[in-house]
């Protein structure tokens, strides 16, 4: 077994006092246990040596143990956390620990519970729609609009967010109307994306996933391993956005005068849209710089909802005039599949997508990277 850590670090293993929820969907109990610590252990440790003793049937969803799967979401000592990023060392020495599964979704065994409530609510939730008219690979995409969102695409999908969140935690009734604070940042981030052709984003998350249920308390942010704003940068934005778009009587107007938010519908944009579709550029300019409006000069802002100042900004960072290499298609057999051919090709796998004959590193001329400082426009 190597080592053990306590003797190297010269300090004895303690004895500490656990309580674990012990039981499945027809009820349970805490339990107490008596169990070895060592120094610079995780409360997910504890649980394994548990499990290596005298519980061997205790049941604990965990995987990478490095705070990155989201699976060993539990309730410590009353607080949502990661088993695996909660260490000891925070407790005192004399404390009890008690361990109990998430409250809000239905225990399946001991600290495992059913948390496809979830996967529901991503389902529901509408995917990226790409814009119809520019074709993959002329997609391009400015620094800062990758930058803006990437805070929300750290998630890790623990759900604790989810658990904490008192407009389901208690309440069953509210979860067939409420999508909760990790979908409300989905659909933030979805809502910055420049080349999302669906931009009812907000609108959706007001009539459809119950963002009006949240009464930003900020618990989910709290409780956040990932800390991510929930609230402040992805729920409170969108429920300043969907108020303007609402209630104030000025942006109704010009909404009306100037036809913003009509831009045509697209099968990835009909989907669930309740009403008109809107602009992007009408609804704070969140869509109106960005890739979409110069790859090729087809993405279709209407008439006169078009931002001239977001444009010319988008213009700095990269030149997208300049010449890149295009991809070439991937050999597709007649369905327009990628041929298996493990058996009767002469290399490993299927053909790359970047096409056999193109050899890496590629020389740097044809890199279609753009550092946003390089294309500097000249003045
Ligand atoms: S801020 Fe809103 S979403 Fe977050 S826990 Fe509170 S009520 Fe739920
Ligand atoms: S937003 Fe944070 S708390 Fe919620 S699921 Fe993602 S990582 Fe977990
Ligand atoms: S085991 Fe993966 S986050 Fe804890």
């Amino acid at each position: 077994m190597g080592t053990d850590p306590q003797q190297a670090a010269g300090k004895p293993a303690a004895k500490r006092q656990f309580r674990i929820w012990r039981g499945d969907e027809t009820g349970g109990d805490l339990k107490d246990y008596t169990v070895e610590v060592n120094e610079g252990e995780v409360v997910l440790d504890v649980i394994h040596r548990l499990q290596a003793t005298e519980a061997p049937d205790l049941a604990c969803r965990w995987n990478c143990k490095a705070g990155k799967c989201g699976s060993c979401s539990m309730e410590i000592n009353g607080k949502p956390r990661l088993g695996c990023m909660t260490r000891m060392s925070t407790f005192e020495e004399s404390e009890t620990v008690t361990v109990t599964p998430l409250r809000t979704f239905p225990v399946i065994r001991d600290l495992v519970t059913d948390v496809s409530f979830n996967y529901e609510k991503a389902r529901e939730t509408p995917a990226f729609a790409p814009p119809a008219d520019v074709a993959p690979g002329d997609y391009r995409m400015q620094q800062v609009d990758v930058e803006r969102s990437q805070e929300f695409r750290k998630c890790i999908e623990c759900f604790l967010c989810q658990n904490v969140c008192h407009v389901i935690r208690d309440h069953d009734e509210n979860k067939p109307a409420f999508s909760g604070p990790r979908y409300f940042i989905r659909a933030a981030e979805l809502d910055m994306h420049p080349l999302d052709a669906r931009t009812d984003r907000r609108e959706y998350a007001q009539s459809d996933m119950g963002l009006g249920f949240c009464n930003i308390t900020k618990c989910c942010t709290e409780v956040c391993p990932e800390h991510i704003k929930i609230t402040d940068n992805g729920i409170i934005p969108m429920k300043e956005r969907v108020v303007d778009r609402r209630y104030d009587p000025l942006v109704w107007l010009g909404n009306k005068i100037f036809r913003r938010g009509q831009v045509p519908q697209t099968s990835a944009t009909s989907g669930h849209s309740s009403g008109a579709v809107t602009s992007g550029a009408a609804q704070g300019g969140a869509h109106a710089h960005g890739g979409g409006s110069h790859a090729g000069g087809v993405h279709s802002h209407a008439g006169g909802s078009h931002d001239s100042a977001a444009e010319r900004q988008a213009q700095q960072g990269v030149n997208w005039h300049r010449e890149v290499p295009h991809p070439t298609a991937p050999a597709v057999d007649a369905n327009g599949k990628l041929p298996l051919t493990e058996l009767t090709f002469n290399k490993a796998a299927a053909p790359s997508p970047f096409g056999d004959d193109v050899t890496f590193p590629l020389p740097p001329e044809h890199l279609n990277f753009a550092h946003p400082q390089q294309d500097e426009p000249k003045h």
